[in-house]
């Protein structure tokens, strides 16, 4: 019988996709431990060609780099901002991840937050289970904000935020986008991000992560969507300063905000828990068994293809 191909396996993944790289491969899996992790490097490291980690859990540079025969990394994920590719590239590693597969997952519920914060829908579902509608104590539920024909600016238009664009059109909502440069859409480009924040009822950011959107959503983006705004990221929380956005929405100078993404996860700033005009939901943008099946298949495949000695599927 032909020997399984060695696959170093960084995190611990869906059970069926574990089953299947498992009936593919020789697993075997990164110690979690740092002390463990490098002795197991230094004896082991050069046994693989292959590795499988996730976006969120991404590879650092030190790990590629003691892997000596690396050929391939396969990410469950779109973002990039953990795998440095051009670190990756230089050595001759290909990078494969799961583009397009979960546009409308993303999508989806970035309509859910926008919906969500606008018509203050977990609010309405605290105001129930707290007894204030059926008492009458607190006064009437606040009115919330209309989504349709409302004004859409939206912080990266590639798949997801397109895909995100194009959901709009069902809630005739008037679109505007930033990003570095203009792409060739039906939506209006708006080279500046501040602008675009003071028109905007409802910001969307969806760009990358990583270095280059470190702190895009300031405070002075924040103040401009100011007063009336609701700022929603699915994006990385790394894009927004979120010490900003703390005081922000503290002080009631932005309308609200919507967040799958943070700075530091799993950890929340606690100022967070105390207040209404903000919902939290804890990174499931791609979270639904639809989608985690096409991430998991891709990564399948981006592997089966490197094997095969075929171009990745998804390459990065
Ligand atoms: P994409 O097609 O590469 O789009 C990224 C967009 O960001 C592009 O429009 C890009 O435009 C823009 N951008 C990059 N740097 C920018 C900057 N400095 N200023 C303004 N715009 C900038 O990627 P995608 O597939 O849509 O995914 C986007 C990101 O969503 C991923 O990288 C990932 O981090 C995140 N994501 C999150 C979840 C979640 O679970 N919350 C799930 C999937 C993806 P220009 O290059 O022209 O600036
Ligand atoms: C996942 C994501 O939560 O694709 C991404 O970039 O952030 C999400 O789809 C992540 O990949 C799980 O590791």
């Amino acid at each position: 019988m032909r020997e399984k191909p060695k696959v170093l396996k960084l995190l611990k993944l869906l059970p069926w996709l574990e089953d299947r790289l498992a009936a593919a491969y020789e697993v075997v899996n990164l110690p979690s431990d740092a002390a463990q992790r490098a002795d197991f490097l230094a004896k082991h490291g050069a046994e693989f060609t292959a590795v499988v980690t996730s976006a969120a859990y991404g590879i650092d540079n030190a790990t590629m780099d003691q892997l000596p025969q690396l050929q391939v990394i396969s990410s469950f994920g779109v973002g990039l901002d953990k795998i440095d590719v051009a670190h990756a590239h230089a050595k001759g590693v290909a990078v494969g991840y799961t583009p397009d597969v979960l546009n409308d997952c993303v999508a989806d519920l970035a309509f859910a937050l926008l919906l969500g914060i606008g018509r203050r829908v977990s609010e309405g579902d605290r105001f129930v289970r707290e007894g204030h509608w059926s008492s009458g104590a607190v006064g009437p539920f606040p009115l919330g904000f209309q989504v349709s024909q409302a004004k859409l600016g939206i912080v990266g238009l590639g798949r997801i935020g397109a895909t995100i664009a194009k959901r709009s059109t069902g809630f005739e909502m008037d679109v505007r986008y930033h990003s570095r440069k203009p792409v060739a859409s039906e939506w209006t480009y708006e080279p500046s991000l501040t602008e675009l924040a003071k028109w905007a009822d409802f910001l969307v950011v969806i760009t990358s992560g990583g270095a280059g959107t470190r702190h895009l959503i300031n405070r002075e983006v924040l103040d401009a969507l100011a007063p009336k705004g609701f700022l929603i990221n699915v994006a990385r929380g790394t894009v927004v300063d979120e010490a900003a956005l703390v005081d922000a929405l503290q002080h009631k100078r932005i309308a609200g905000a919507a967040l799958d993404v943070f700075e530091n996860e799993p950890f929340v700033p606690k100022e967070l828990y105390e207040l209404d005009n903000v919902l939290m939901v804890p990174h499931i943008a791609s979270a639904t068994a639809q989608t985690r099946q096409a991430m998991g298949q891709r990564v399948l495949d981006n592997l089966a293809a490197f094997f095969k000695q075929q171009p990745l599927v998804s390459a990065a």
